[in-house]
């Protein structure tokens, strides 16, 4: 019998956990992933939170905004970070159109990404004028994080990806948007490309925590779409992203290896080889028919190469 102690699981982050380390001021370090290889890292490497963010729709499916982005595609995805997952809370993002219509339509879509998709929380972009559906989904027992600030699904309303809340009514207007969502439910707000001391008044204004992207240092956590941050799209560079690494080159680098090594019958070499000391390969063409082979061609077809002893 081993006596090898199990390894000991870790405690997944909740609602509750992310709360109190707003409370112990301990930064929540936050990042979207939308598969559950990238999840799986970044869970390893001590994220808090991933968000399964409908910026998907620009990073993985190459659209030009958020906009294309369906519930379909949202629980799809959701469903593989999950099973990259074992500790961090994994927050699944309401689409366009999938909670604007009616508080009804909302309910049951938020629904869809915690029973099919398997996430902790949901989403939601949108100000005061969205506390009430809030207020619907967190009654229901789905906790709700609001976004405010650059809200990318608004994007033709407010005429492209530019900072928000710079002048006092629009900042008066958000910090009262960060009130109204905290009063109707959510257990925390990201707050994007807002002026500094704009999050920093909010952060210190709510109860709940407040995660900044393009939003200063105040912010309670900081979150950044993971491609820009491992600096997987070469032209792509906003002020508000570090690249933490560039693996645009490194991908880029290590497919022309292969390339080449393929080209050049470098690859693959003798350990990548499967050998067999008791079976040979005695058919190479179709029309080669070993004794065992199968009557029929459709037989011959299925089976593909024969090995016989030798
Ligand atoms: O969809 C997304 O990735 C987001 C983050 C940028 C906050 O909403």
């Amino acid at each position: 019998m081993s006596t090898q102690p199990k390894p000991e699981a870790q405690k997944p982050v909740t609602i509750h956990s992310l709360r109190q380390m707003k409370t112990k001021a301990e930064r929540i370090a936050m990042v979207t992933a939308y598969d559950a290889t990238f999840a799986r890292l970044f869970d390893q490497a001590g994220i808090d939170a991933i968000l399964v963010g409908d910026s998907l729709g620009m990073v993985v499916q190459g659209q030009k905004n958020t906009l294309p982005v369906t519930m379909d595609e949202m629980v799809y995805h959701t469903r593989a970070v999950v099973r990259g997952v074992q500790r961090a809370h994994v927050i699944g993002d309401l689409p366009f159109m999938s909670y604007q219509g009616s508080d009804d339509e909302a309910l049951k879509n938020a629904g869809r990404l915690i029973q099919e998709g398997g996430a902790s929380s949901v989403k939601l972009e949108g100000g005061s004028e969205f506390a009430p559906v809030v207020q619907k989904i967190w009654r229901a027992g789905i906790p709700v994080m609001g976004h405010i600030g650059l809200t990318p699904q608004s994007v033709h309303k407010i005429g492209g990806f530019v900072v928000q809340g710079r002048d006092e009514d629009k900042a008066k207007k958000l910090f009262d948007d960060a009130l109204a969502l905290e009063q109707a439910g959510c257990y925390a707000i990201v707050l994007e490309a807002i002026p500094a001391e704009l999050a920093a008044d909010i952060t210190r204004a709510v109860s709940i925590p407040t995660i900044g992207i393009g939003a200063g240092k105040d912010c309670d956590g900081q979150i950044l779409v993971s491609y820009d941050l491992l600096g997987m799209i070469s032209d792509f560079k906003p002020k508000f992203v570090k690249k933490y690494a560039d693996l645009a080159t490194t991908i880029s680098d290590a497919t022309k290896s292969y390339v080449s090594e393929v080209r050049g019958a470098a690859f693959p070499a003798e350990e990548h080889t499967f050998h067999s000391k008791t079976m040979r390969v005695v058919r190479t063409r179709k029309d080669d028919k070993p004794a065992d082979a199968p009557e029929s061609e459709a037989d011959a077809e299925v089976s593909g190469l024969y090995g016989v002893p030798v």
